[in-house]
């Protein structure tokens, strides 16, 4: 290298990298408070001073307990994406249309590099947006957008590099987690651990995208994404809520080596890639069962690296801005990576695993009428599917908890081992026509470690 090319690199190098931030709530307000309080750090780390220029929200004169007085002010945050004053447009406002796709593509387009924290707007715009800041020569930067404070992205992205990997599978919404952990360890109703985690905050007035798995399932697709080389499809993965899980399955689980999770998970199978989000049982020796209370967890099965398990803050001002921080930080280093680690044009389509053929154990929960030869017709109906039940216990009617809710009726916990779930759904379905039974049965799927 010439001298004049290294004093033109040196020079790059010491030029400020320029930041506009766009919302200035939970997370973006924590932004502002790390780089400020870790400047000389992040600067010794990335040889640039990361400095903030300009700011956007929606009310000026907000007490966000930061000070804005350095920042250049945009009422639009369209104009700070395109402002010359910056560098690096940072997208903390959320939503997966609107003002936040409307500044990251003018931000795209004026050449600008893009971090977000926003799964909403990758989930469903991803892959055209890495495409464009591809073909503009930028960055789009993503690692707050999925389990907060746990760097996942850059795991599989780079870290993983040189693994295939089989499947990935986490707790991504700490809301839920926080739901099952107090039903499974106080003994309260889902109702009851729903009203607790909004008088925390840790849950929404309107809980439906958390409980009912949507904001589990954002993720998942980026994950997903990531993990096999594939296109984003979030309307590809299977969802279900956690709103059906009752105390009597999280004690038979209990009783039977298992605790209730709701996983996100990313498989690749002979048929496609599998991508379901639902209330799974996993052995409570595996390491995803050992993540209580409001903390995410990701596991990656991968050919060199069989397991590796991540777990912590998942979400929150700070931890969410911690890993926005490490997205500047990579652009103050001059890192550029394909947003997906691969370039967009060479993501395969996604092929979708119908969930039909998932293959794996089911749990069972029955409420059976108390009638001579009911649980001869549940065997047969069982044994006519191929399905092997592995342990089959009529729960105890003492406690309460595991009594039926229907009078006249037992609870009888089934656990299947590996069949298809077009095999256990019609088997259940003869067992429905049979009439022995006085609700619809609970099914909860068992993921293997
Ligand atoms: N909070 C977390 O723990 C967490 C974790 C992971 C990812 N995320 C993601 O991070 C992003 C931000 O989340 P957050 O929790 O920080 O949200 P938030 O607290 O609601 O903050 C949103 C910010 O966007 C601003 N805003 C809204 N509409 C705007 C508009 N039209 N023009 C300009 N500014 C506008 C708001 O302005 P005002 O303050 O003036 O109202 C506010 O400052 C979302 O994509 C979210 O999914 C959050």
């Amino acid at each position: 290298m010439s001298q004049a090319q290294v004093q033109s690199e040196t020079n790059v190098m010491m030029t400020p990298l320029r930041v506009g931030i766009a919302g200035l709530g939970t997370v973006g307000a924590s932004v502002v408070k790390i780089l400020a309080r870790q400047k000389e750090m992040l600067t010794a780390k990335t040889g640039r001073v990361i400095e903030v220029k300009g700011v956007s929200a929606r009310g000026r004169d907000k007490d966000r307990g930061i000070d804005l007085s350095d920042f250049t002010w945009f009422d639009d945050p369209v104009a700070l994406a395109a402002s010359a004053e910056i560098d690096v447009f940072v997208e903390l406002i959320g939503g997966e249309a609107g003002v936040a796709l409307a500044s990251v593509e003018a931000a795209i387009a004026a050449g600008k590099s893009v971090v977000t924290a926003n799964k909403a707007l990758l989930a469903k715009h991803g892959v055209e947006l890495a495409r464009a800041a591809e073909a503009n020569g930028v960055s789009l930067a993503f690692e707050a957008s999925v389990a907060g404070g746990i760097p996942i992205i850059k795991a599989l992205r780079e870290g993983l590099a040189g693994n295939a990997i089989e499947r990935v599978y986490g707790i991504l919404n700490g809301t839920c987690n926080y739901i099952l952990s107090r039903m499974e360890t106080e003994k309260l109703s889902f109702a009851a651990c729903l009203r607790e985690a909004q008088e925390l905050g840790y849950a929404e007035a309107d809980p439906t995208f958390d409980i009912g798995g949507f904001d589990t399932a954002h993720k998942l697709a980026i994950l997903t994404a990531l993990a096999f080389g594939t296109t984003i499809d979030p309307d590809a993965i299977a969802i279900e809520g956690i709103e059906t899980i009752t105390l009597a399955d999280l004690d038979a689980a209990a009783e039977l080596g298992y605790r209730v999770k709701l996983l996100g998970v990313a498989q690749k199978t002979a048929s496609g890639i599998e991508q379901r989000v639902h209330p799974t049982m996993v052995p409570k020796s595996s390491a995803i069962a050992q993540i209580m209370g409001v903390i995410n967890a990701v596991s990656i099965n991968a050919d060199a690296v069989p397991e590796l398990t991540l777990a912590g803050p998942g979400a929150g001002g700070e931890a969410t801005a911690s890993a926005v921080v490490a997205d500047l930080a990579d652009l103050a280093r001059g890192l550029q990576i394909a947003p997906f680690g691969i370039p967009a044009a060479a993501l395969t389509e996604l092929q979708r695993a119908p969930l039909q053929m998932h293959e794996g154990g089911y749990y069972v929960r029955l409420s059976v009428y108390n009638r001579p030869g009911a649980a001869a017709a549940i065997a047969t109906r069982m044994a006519e599917g191929g399905i092997s039940l592995e342990s089959i216990v009529q729960r105890n009617m003492a406690g309460g908890r595991g009594k039926a809710t229907v009078q006249d009726a037992v609870p009888v916990v089934l656990i299947t081992y590996a069949t298809h779930e077009k095999t256990i759904r019609q088997a259940l379905d003869s067992v429905v026509a049979d009439g022995y039974l006085a609700e619809k049965p609970q099914l909860i799927r068992i993921e293997r470690e």
